[in-house]
């Protein structure tokens, strides 16, 4: 299994804290926003993971990040010209990736399920990791239907058909190249991520498992400020 951490895209949602640096190395509490995908992955044993990132600031991320020996891991790095959105990052490390799966984190999702049971079963086809909340129309949304099984993922939807969230963490076998290679742009002009969770969805390879942990998408201002608070309280808890 390889790991893959998505950090390009624009950040404009958070501007002005990203007009001179990435969203991604902004802080969240007491660490870089990265970290916490970082420390995901390598704590469910991935120890090959990319890192996707815009040209601006990738040296910062090198400068930070290093070998990735400091956190028992080897970091590989790879620049995204423009934000062409999840699925034409993924699309980068195809050559990363080779013939193994890949377990891919967004940047600015932290997540806190030890998730290493599904990186040791997971075999093929596709698992998206859900969680109830309360604001739908800012993710993508599955359908269910009568037997709990996702029927459609809507990106995005004005009319959210559950109070669940497609959250920032994704697992693959490496068909997910070919699927990508087959998208259109969406309406914003991007490669969606959800297009490809609907095609395994078309195939019958789609899983899903639910997030048990709070889940944090720090990418707007409240959200980033949320999400620094929860970890100031558990880590006050934990001491
Ligand atoms: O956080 C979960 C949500 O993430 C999902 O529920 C949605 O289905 C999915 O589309 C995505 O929605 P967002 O609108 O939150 O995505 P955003 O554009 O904020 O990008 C999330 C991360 O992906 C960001 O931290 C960096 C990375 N990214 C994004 C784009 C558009 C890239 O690396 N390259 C890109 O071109």
């Amino acid at each position: 299994m390889k790991g893959v951490i998505l950090a390009g895209g624009n950040g404009t949602r958070l501007y002005p804290l990203t007009k001179v640096t990435n969203k991604h190395l902004l802080p969240v509490y007491n660490k870089p926003m990265i970290y916490y995908p970082i420390e995901r992955l390598v704590s469910a044993g991935i120890k090959d993971i990319i890192i996707v990132t815009g040209k601006e600031n990738a040296g910062n991320f090198m400068n930070l990040l290093g070998s990735g020996k400091e956190f028992g891991a080897r970091f590989h790095y790879t620049l995204q010209d423009e934000a062409g959105g999840i699925a034409h990052a993924l699309s980068l490390v195809k050559g990363f990736v080779n013939d193994d799966n890949v377990t891919v984190i967004l940047g600015d999702n932290i997540i806190l399920d030890d998730i290493s049971e599904h990186v040791s079963n997971f075999t093929s086809g596709a698992r998206i990791f859900l969680k109830e909340v309360k604001d739908p129309q800012r993710f993508g949304v599955p359908e269910f239907d009568e037997n709990q099984r996702i029927k459609r993922i809507e990106e995005k939807p004005k009319e959210p058909k559950s109070n669940y969230a497609v959250t920032g963490i994704y697992q693959y076998d490496n068909t997910v190249f070919d699927k990508i290679s087959r998208l259109k742009p969406s309406a914003r002009g991007e490669l969606e991520i959800t297009d490809v969770n609907n095609m395994y969805l078309e195939e019958g390879k789609l899983s899903h498992s639910f997030l048990k942990e709070p889940w944090l998408d720090a990418g707007t201002f409240e959200s980033l400020l949320e999400a620094s608070n929860i970890l100031r309280e558990r880590l006050n808890k934990t001491k």
